[in-house]
């Protein structure tokens, strides 16, 4: 999101606009604490993961006399832009302020989960597959010197694409994601068969909003059924943190430009996104949390693969 905010400021100089920062999110709109943003603020940022202004889950701003207050600030500020990075909630509250103040929103999608209707990808998602890949690839080492099956959970309350991109990319045996049933009795018959027997480890990526209810949980359903020892690790909020990779900056860079361009162009409540590489707009009301058909599918091709 540093790198975004960092292309906002950049490309609004060169149309000379002013721009201030929102500290905290919505919070930050609702309490007036704005800071302005020039160029030479937003120096050094790039490589810096999370946020220099902060977020926050803004309870005061779900409701009437917060939103009020939001509008306020805008209208004080005499503000015609507002670009909101973030998801489907930060997107809602954008529309929220539309019919009470009468400047332009753009929303710039960033989730780790990738699970924004309108974009390929969001800002964030690139740099927690890596980060939860290199953890994978350790864990990797330990399970084949003790010979041992492992359960990763990584995040994704309501999406598998971190866990489906994690257990292609690092050679896990299966994938358990909440776009599809747990196949448990196909993942046992693996694990029991041949092909398990002549490996070393295997590894299983358990999305933390899986039918099962998380790796642990799996890890108990798994255990009476299986000889290998098993072990269960948890990657949580590691993802969500450290230097962004070099696809998150550069996506979020071209974001942050695009959205100032659509604020320039008069484009107001629409999301930029990326469809095969071009940057495309949806209308915010539209740019909700979607639901990935094809998940399920590559979930069952992880364990199609596992020989
Ligand atoms: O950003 C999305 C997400 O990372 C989900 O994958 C995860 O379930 C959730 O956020 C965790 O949220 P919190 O940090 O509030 O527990």
């Amino acid at each position: 999101m540093n790198a975004c905010i960092r292309a906002v400021v950049r490309a609004a100089a060169t149309h000379e606009l002013e721009v201030l920062g929102v500290r905290r999110g919505y919070c930050g709109l609702v309490h007036d604490d704005l800071i302005p943003l020039g160029p030479r603020d937003v120096g050094n940022i790039i490589q810096r993961g999370g946020t220099v202004l902060g977020s926050s889950r803004c309870a005061e701003f779900k409701t009437d006399e917060g939103q009020a207050a939001a509008a306020a600030t805008l209208r004080a500020r005499a503000i015609d832009g507002l670009v909101v990075c973030g998801g489907d909630g930060t997107f809602r509250g954008a529309l929220a302020l539309g019919g009470r103040w009468p400047g332009a929103v753009v929303g710039v999608p960033a989730s780790i989960d990738n699970d924004i209707h309108g974009t390929d990808t969001t800002i964030g998602f690139d740099t927690a597959v890596n980060t939860a890949l290199e953890a994978i690839d350790r864990i990797r080492d330990t399970a084949e010197a003790q010979g041992r099956i492992f359960l990763v959970e990584v995040m994704g309350r309501g999406s598998g694409a971190i866990a489906l991109e994690v257990a292609l990319a690092g050679g896990a045996v299966a994938a358990l994601v909440p776009e599809a049933r747990n196949d448990l009795s196909s993942l046992l018959d693996f694990l029991r068969g041949p092909a398990a027997q002549s490996r070393q480890s295997s590894i299983i990526v358990v999305a933390e909003g899986d039918e099962g209810g998380g790796a642990f949980a799996v890890a108990r359903a798994l255990e009476p059924e299986v000889d290998a020892p098993l072990r269960v690790a948890v990657l949580g909020h590691i993802q969500r943190g450290g230097a962004p990779t070099a696809a998150s900056r550069v996506l979020a860079t071209r974001f942050g430009v695009a959205a100032v361009e659509a604020l320039v162009e008069g484009a107001g409540n629409v999301m930029v996104g990326v469809q095969g590489g071009t940057i495309v707009h949806t209308p915010l009301a539209e740019a909700r949390t979607r639901t990935d058909e094809h998940l399920a599918e590559t979930a069952a091709l992880v364990l199609r693969l596992a020989r």
